[in-house]
């Protein structure tokens, strides 16, 4: 990230999409790939720097968030959403208060990281300079706590990173990123189940913990291979470690789909995390259930999964130009940015 001037009076302002993950999900916090891109809808941060006091209002959200710099518990904070901006202020310190808006077109709570969305782009609006892995690791680091809720580096990192016209392969063992083109011949749609999804009160934490456990049994599942999970007794955890490895697999089989031309290829792995997703890694929903099977019976439709974290949200289709008009298009689009410093 280049240089933001940030004196006192000094007028700001960063953007950061949000995201959709194409495949790859719940194996970040395994050490394993994922392939999210970031979206054409997001937040964005603007005001004057200055004072001691992080003040925000948000267009979309009631309230106001009134968060001291030297805050050291983001957690108890109201309205709720200004605890994700207080986490950005706990873990980046920054020097001077901001006095500022935030605007988002992102749904919220519908599994498109509006919250990664807001904490980087506050990251940046705060007067944050470095490398996009140091900005997304502060940033997962604030949702943590935040929310409490033990998220991976995906979301921060894609928002952080992303290359126009872009997904993003990220091998989140080594943190290598490798963008990977989307055909210009694929419309992405982004549709809602109608159920939003809530990652604290979810079993988020829970599935974490039971790859962990799993892990335990047979080692980093990353290099773990099909038949060694047979030496997980408990079932449960048996099929959550069978999601995990089938899913990394799946990512590389469908950056390869991608790259060769073969959309049908690509479109049929998309069924198959859904159903992994829903049967070894249970975070489906029988409207989320619902939607993929009704989209995957539509002609030109190639492809359709749950995205994100599941237990609700949203669904994402990969799709023929035209085929599909419910939801909402989305363009991989560049990660976040500072749209102006007027200094
Ligand atoms: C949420 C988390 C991510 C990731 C996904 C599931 O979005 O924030 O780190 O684990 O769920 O892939």
């Amino acid at each position: 990230m280049s240089r933001a001037s940030r004196s006192a009076g000094a007028r700001l302002r960063a953007h950061a999409p949000g995201r959709v993950n194409l495949i790859g999900d719940h194996t970040d916090y395994s050490g394993g790939l994922v392939l999210p891109c970031a979206i054409d809808r997001g937040t964005t941060v603007e005001g004057v720097c200055g004072g001691v006091w992080v003040r925000l209002c948000s267009r979309e959200c009631e309230g106001e968030a009134r968060i001291p710099l030297a805050v050291d518990d983001s957690s108890r904070l109201r309205p709720a959403w200004a605890r994700y901006a207080a986490g950005v202020v706990c873990e980046l310190r920054p020097p001077l208060g901001f006095d500022g808006e935030i605007r988002s077109t992102l749904p919220i709570a519908a599994g498109l990281s509006s919250s990664a969305s807001l904490t980087v782009a506050l990251a940046l609006a705060l007067g944050f300079e470095g490398p996009s892995l140091e900005l997304a690791r502060l940033c997962q680091r604030a949702e943590q706590r935040a929310s409490g809720v033990p998220c991976g580096i995906m979301d921060p990192l894609v928002v952080a990173a992303s290359v126009e016209g872009c997904a993003l392969r990220i091998d989140c063992a080594s943190l290598t990123l490798t963008p990977v083109r989307i055909p210009e011949a694929l419309e992405i749609r982004v549709l809602h189940s109608g159920v939003s999804r809530r990652l604290a009160g979810s079993e988020y934490a829970q599935r974490r913990a039971q790859c962990e456990a799993a892990a335990a049994c047979v080692g980093p599942l990353r290099r773990a291979r099909l038949r060694d999970l047979d030496r997980i007794e408990d079932p449960v955890l048996r099929r959550r470690a069978r999601h995990v490895v089938t899913e990394n697999a799946r990512v590389d089989a469908f950056v390869a789909a991608l790259r060769g031309g073969d959309l049908l290829a690509a479109g049929a792995l998309m069924l198959e995390s859904h159903r992994s997703l829903r049967d070894d890694f249970e975070v489906s929903s029988a409207p989320l259930d619902r939607l993929v099977e009704r989209l995957s019976s539509i002609p030109g439709v190639l492809g359709a999964r749950l995205t994100g974290a599941g237990f609700g949200g949203c669904v994402v289709a990969l799709c023929e130009h035209g085929a599909l008009e419910e939801g909402w298009g989305v363009r991989p689009s560049r990660g976040a940015r500072w749209l102006a410093d007027f200094g």
